[in-house]
């Protein structure tokens, strides 16, 4: 009985929260505070949660998952050349004998992202071109999706990126197609 009583009164909080979105007028559902988290937050929520960037640009352990350690720092510089093995080794086939391997992201100057002005990251992000030119053909990186991103979106992933450990890695070069 008592049980059963509980279960109504859950019920009833939950009908009331349904009432209060349906006669919210702009139909926001997003809590109040969501616009006041900062942009570091965002930034770790996008890059992590989301995102999934650790995914690709993480180099794996010897256990095969993400070595935490060596965080966002690319494709190991040792793995150029590599035929075989996932893609944190070999890089992503494309046609033609392509291979796209993916970059470090952490702040180091000489091989990540530190010199890249927030401007350059959002210019790349929202066109795939890089600092230097190098326009990105549509890859598994999906540049042509990631444009859709907000700027501010963008904007809160590169000051996230600022604060993770800068790791020097210098990622292999891409091999275009023959
Ligand atoms: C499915 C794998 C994958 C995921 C997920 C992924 N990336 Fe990438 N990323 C790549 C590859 C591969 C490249 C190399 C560029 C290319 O060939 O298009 C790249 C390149 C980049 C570059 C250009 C770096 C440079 O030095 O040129 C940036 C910046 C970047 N990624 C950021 C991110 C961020 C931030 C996320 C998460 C929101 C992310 N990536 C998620 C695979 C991925």
């Amino acid at each position: 009985m008592k049980s059963k009583g509980l279960l109504w009164l859950t019920f009833g909080a939950l009908s009331l929260v349904g009432a209060a979105c349906a006669f919210n007028s702009t139909g926001e559902t997003i809590p109040a505070d969501w616009e006041q988290t900062s942009y570091l937050e965002r930034g770790h929520y996008l890059v992590n949660y989301l995102g999934h960037c650790a995914g690709c640009h993480t180099p794996l352990g010897p256990n095969g998952q993400s070595d935490m350690s060596l965080f966002l720092s690319g494709v190991p510089a040792k793995f150029a050349g590599a035929k075989a093995g996932p893609p944190q080794i070999a890089g992503f086939a494309g046609p033609r004998g392509a291979r796209v391997y993916a970059k470090n992201l952490t702040p180091d100057s000489e091989t990540g992202i530190g010199r890249w002005t927030e401007d350059q990251f959002v210019h790349t992000f929202k066109h795939g071109i890089r600092p230097d030119g190098i326009k990105y053909a549509v890859s598994p990186m999906e540049w042509n999706v990631y444009a859709n991103m907000k700027e501010e979106d963008v904007r809160a992933m590169y000051r996230y990126l600022r604060t993770v450990k800068p790791i020097s890695n210098k990622a292999p070069a891409n091999i275009p197609p023959k």
